[in-house]
Parts: structure tokens; sequence; C-alpha cells
């Protein structure tokens, strides 16, 4: 919706993001989440307690059609030490864009760190740390995550 992140658009994406986060997962949760600034795809779920740190800055996250974050998902595109005098001593902070590939389902809890990109159909285990790019289809768990699988491996659901 917004095309910069000047202080005003980023107070009026907190306030869209506040409303958004206390709304079931449904078509205008997703539509609020939109409009705060986040890039979102069609039948994306969005479970209650998901958190993105993106500072209401726009553009940093990239949710792809139907992929899935279960409660208590934290999306970290922009990491900064706030009040801390570290940032002024060294170099601690970054900021890049997260994208979570279609139909991706990441599980509970899981903290994805910045720049990560998690290809389409992959899953994330929960709790996971997520810290550098998980190929299509991949399963991922554990701190940092790592390989355990393949979902293409998994028997087919027979119809
Ligand atoms: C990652 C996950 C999808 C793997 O399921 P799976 O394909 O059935 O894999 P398995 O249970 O056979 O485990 C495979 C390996 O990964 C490890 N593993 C599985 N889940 C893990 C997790 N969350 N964290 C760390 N390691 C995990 C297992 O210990 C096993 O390791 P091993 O081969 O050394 O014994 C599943 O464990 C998970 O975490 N799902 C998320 C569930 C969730 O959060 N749902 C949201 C609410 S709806």
């Amino acid at each position: 919706m917004y095309e910069n992140n000047t202080m005003i658009r980023r107070i009026i994406s907190l306030g869209i993001r506040t409303i958004a986060s206390h709304i079931p997962p449904s078509g205008l949760k997703s539509r609020l989440y939109g409009w705060s600034g986040i890039q979102i795809g069609k039948r994306v779920h969005l479970s209650p307690g998901v958190y993105i740190a993106d500072g209401y800055r726009s553009n940093l996250v990239e949710l792809q059609d139907q992929c899935v974050l279960s409660p208590y998902v934290v999306l970290v595109p922009s990491s900064h030490p706030n009040t801390s005098f570290l940032a002024e001593k060294w170099q601690v902070s970054k900021r890049a864009k997260i994208t979570i590939g279609r139909g991706a389902w990441v599980g509970a809890g899981a903290v994805i760190l910045p720049g990560v990109t998690v290809g389409e159909g992959a899953i994330i285990g929960a709790n996971a740390v997520v810290r550098s790019d998980v190929a299509p289809y991949e399963i991922a768990a554990g701190v940092p995550a790592k390989r355990v699988g393949d979902v293409r491996d998994k028997p087919q659901v027979q119809s």
C-alpha cells in the first residue's frame, strides 16, 4: 500500500498491524497485514501470536500464496538492538527482506532471521532458528535449522 517509509506511514502501519494481530486468521487479517506494508499473496494463513519485526517498514517481508505461519512464528527482517549502545560502536544490525515461498509451512515458534528465503513448499520445524535459505520442499529443523528431510519423500495422499 505504501511506497515509502516515512515516520507517519510507519505509525499508520503500526496501528493497522496492531488491530490485525487481534483478528483470527482470515482474509481480513491478511488484507490488514498487506495494508501495513507486508507483501502478501492469496490464502495466506497468519496464526495467533505471529510477530513481524520490520519496524513497520514496507516491503521487508513477502508472504507468497498459501504459505502458513504457525502460532508464535517470529520473522525478523530488521534486527537492531534498539536502545543499546552497541549499534553506535559496532555493525551488529542487519536489515534484509524475508520471503516465505508459495505453500511453505513455518512451524510453531520458529524464528526466521534477516535475508532468508524459505522456498516453495518447504516445511520449517517447530522452534527452529532459520539463518540461511531453505530449498523448495526441504524440511528444515533445529537451531540453527538444518535439512532433516524432503516433503517429496513423504507418502502421497490417496484421492
Ligand atoms: C519438522 C517436522 C515437520 C518434521 O516432521 P517429520 O518429517 O515427520 O520428521 P521426523 O519426526 O521423522 O524427524 C526427522 C528428524 O528431524 C528431527 N526433528 C523433527 N522436528 C524437529 C524440530 N522441531 N526441531 C528439531 N529437530 C526436529 C527429528 O529429531 C529427526 O531427527 P533424527 O533423524 O536425527 O532422529 C516436525 O517435527 C515439526 O516440527 N512440525 C511442525 C509442527 C507445528 O509447529 N505445527 C504448527 C501448529 S499447527
